[in-house]
């Protein structure tokens, strides 16, 4: 039977259509469509493909993991050889090589380059031949490379076939495959969950998934590429710079990175690696430096090459993120919540130009599965200005005397037991606010800037309060005597006064602080506020029972479990009532009186997608008294179907309740 003529040509619609999508939700950035309406429109192609067998062509975009894994990889000669960069790893260095371009040149005048990051992943060859993806090589050693056409067609940024009409016959590209930084961090938990190891860095990841047998691997890794080169193109160059013939790659739906400037001579370039290196922390790869290459071509055709390295190009460096170092010994820290934190103590070592003596565990797991041991030789590594962390050991230099890390089963500052929590990977000191650790927290986070606000109440005061026993809970504050201050270490009469004056106040305040303060699990600055303005005041706060606290703006139930707990604690009651005593104080604020409202113990689920936030549309309903949830039941009163609305809206339709759709919500709001 042959394939009906609407037939192919629907299947051909849907190809362009789903390319072009794909091309814009990962390449551009920039999705025209919702994932559902993508998802739709594939289901459509792969049921008529398999309806039609003959429709399946290699570029369908339903096509991209293949079948079956392979035994090994081909070999891949390379037609032009895939060249490695020459570092430069001083601005001197840099200054150095733009002259050296400029005597080969014979230029007076500044040269232009081409500046871009220099991403941290591996290089690939991707040979494009009528415009279809016929061949995807690593780079090997330069000269003969591996096939792995079969993994690089899972790549959502890597075309199967080019856009427009107007490439060359045979285009070769080079780009860097890489792995985002959120990917890796989605990849390393499930791993860590699964009890694996996980990778020690982007590049390894991208690396071990890009050379997979199985491309259905390949294909839930996360891997991206960008384009920086070509190799072989027929018809010879695409323009006469480098910059043009990039640009051109993406006219037909290649990847190439925004970054990527234009700048004159090495002032530019120093200029550029300076503001790279500066944003180098928010960019969501990793890169190791960047790369300058000189525009023009023909330049870059008089210059020519030195052995492995073109004479037009180089890699200028960041400072090394990582060093060698000796783990000492693993101490605990107890905080706020009780949590135990194995901290690292190092052997001092510089590292991207500060010394680091500490550094992050994380916790104990981390530590297993990292196989660190006390006296290991260890990696740090240290990123812009996050904590300093331990990479991984070095096992082989491992001496006989290492020993494996234990947690202790006792809180090494107050002795009380220690408890897993069921969900998390940590472990905590039950001894609440009666181990002094908890207690300084607790009162330093009470006292700070953003909480109560207490003007001179410093860390060191309150770890003296605390160990002289005059400070037990954040109420105790408001009692101490001048007397008494006026006697304690750096404290002088005039510093006392200032400290009870402060105290005093700092007893008015807000309510949105004054939760803050309190130091509720997983209630942060935010989520305070929120329940400040929900319920204007601390009382229905106290009283409220969780579906009450679930209607409060980004509370999740994980919040409100926290905060219906603490205030069931007989001794959080007490202390919150002390404070009270002593002369803390707000104003409450004015919230609708729900019940009078025209939406009054309605109960509304939001389902499918809308012209509006979520968010917003819950909160004006509950404004009008309603209440938002998130399943259906007998209960429900109104279910609210935006567009692809799924299984909520079956479920409202056999239960029979009343459905809305955007219009309809609109005008019950405007009533
Ligand atoms: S150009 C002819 N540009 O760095 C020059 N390479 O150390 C060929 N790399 O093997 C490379 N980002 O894997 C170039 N923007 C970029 C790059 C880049 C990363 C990698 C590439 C190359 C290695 C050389």
């Amino acid at each position: 039977m042959s394939t009906p003529l609407a037939i192919l040509q629907r299947a051909a619609e849907l190809r362009e259509q789903l390319n072009l999508h794909n091309y814009r939700y990962y390449v551009l950035d920039d999705p025209q469509v919702t994932d559902s309406e993508y998802d739709r429109l594939m289901r459509e192609l792969q049921s008529l493909e398999q309806q039609f067998p003959d429709l399946i062509v290699p570029d369908s975009p339903t096509q991209r993991v293949g079948a079956q894994p392979l035994d090994g990889f081909g070999e891949v000669l390379h037609r032009m050889p895939m060249l490695s960069l020459e570092n430069a790893f001083s601005d001197t260095e840099m200054v150095d090589f733009d002259r050296r371009v400029r005597e080969r040149l014979g230029e007076v005048g500044e040269v232009i380059y081409t500046a871009e990051p220099k991403l941290d992943g591996l290089a690939i060859s991707l040979r494009y031949e009528s415009g279809l993806l016929v061949q995807a090589a690593t780079r090997g050693d330069g000269s003969r490379g591996e096939d792995v056409t079969h993994n690089a067609r899972t790549i959502p940024s890597v075309p199967l076939r080019l856009l427009g009409e107007d490439w060359p016959q045979v285009l070769e590209v080079r780009g860097e495959i890489y792995m985002p930084l959120a990917g890796f961090e989605r990849l390393n938990q499930r791993a860590r969950v699964n009890g694996e190891k996980g990778f020690a860095n982007p590049r390894n990841a991208a690396a071990g998934s890009l050379r997979q047998l199985d491309p259905k691997i390949t294909a839930q890794r996360p891997l991206a590429m960008y384009c920086y080169g070509f190799g072989e193109i027929s018809g010879g160059p695409l323009a006469a710079t480098q910059s043009e013939s990039i640009r051109r790659l993406a006219d037909w739906g290649l990847r190439i990175s925004p970054e990527m400037r234009t700048v004159e001579g090495a002032a530019g370039c120093l200029d550029y690696y300076r503001e790279i290196g500066k944003r180098r922390a928010a960019l969501d790869y990793e890169i190791d430096g960047v790369v300058f290459k000189v525009d023009s071509l023909e330049q870059q055709q008089r210059l020519g090459f030195v052995s492995r390295a073109p004479r037009w190009a180089i890699a200028q460096k960041f400072p090394a993120q990582e060093e060698m170092t000796r783990l000492l010994a693993i101490d605990i820290q107890v905080g706020r919540t009780g949590a135990l934190t194995p901290v690292a103590r190092l052997e001092p070592v510089t590292v991207a130009g500060v010394t680091v003596t500490n550094a992050t565990l994380h916790n104990e797991e981390e530590i297993r599965r990292k196989d660190i041991r006390v006296g290991d030789s260890v990696i740090i590594r240290r990123a812009g200005d996050v904590i300093p962390q331990v990479v991984r050991s070095i096992p082989e230099q491992r001496s006989t005397d290492a020993r494996p890390f234990e947690m202790p089963q006792q809180c090494p500052v107050c002795g009380a037991d220690v408890i897993r929590d069921a969900d998390e990977a940590v472990v905590r000191c039950s001894g609440g606010l009666f181990c002094p650790a908890q207690r300084r927290q607790a009162i330093k986070h009470f006292a700070a800037r953003r909480a109560m606000d207490i003007e001179g109440l410093g860390d060191k005061l309150v770890d003296q309060l605390v160990t002289l026993g005059m400070v037990e809970t954040p109420a105790d504050l408001f009692h101490l005597q001048l007397t008494a201050l006026e006697g304690m270490e750096r404290m002088g009469r005039k510093s006392a006064e200032n400290l009870l004056a402060a105290l005093e106040k700092s007893k008015r305040t807000s309510l949105g602080r004054f939760l803050f303060a309190l130091g509720i699990r997983e209630v942060g600055e935010a989520t305070a506020q929120s329940l400040a303005n929900h319920f204007g005041d601390l009382e229905p706060i106290m009283q409220a029972d969780i579906d009450a606290l679930l209607q409060v703006p980004d509370v999740g139930p994980v919040v409100a479990e926290h905060v219906f707990t603490f205030f069931r604690q007989a001794h959080n009651q007490e202390v919150i009532e002390a404070l009270i005593r002593a002369g803390v104080r707000w104003e409450a604020i004015a919230v609708p009186d729900l019940a009078s409202q025209r939406l009054a113990g309605k109960v509304f689920v939001i389902t499918g997608t809308l012209s509006q936030p979520r968010d917003e549309i819950k909160q004006r309903l509950i404004a009008l008294g309603a209440k938002v949830t998130g399943s259906v039941s007998k209960k429900t009163d109104y279910l609210i179907a935006g567009a692809d609305a799924g299984s909520k809206l079956t479920k409202a339709e056999t239960l029979g309740i009343a459905i809305l759709d955007e219009s309809g919500l609109n005008e019950l709001l405007e009533e």
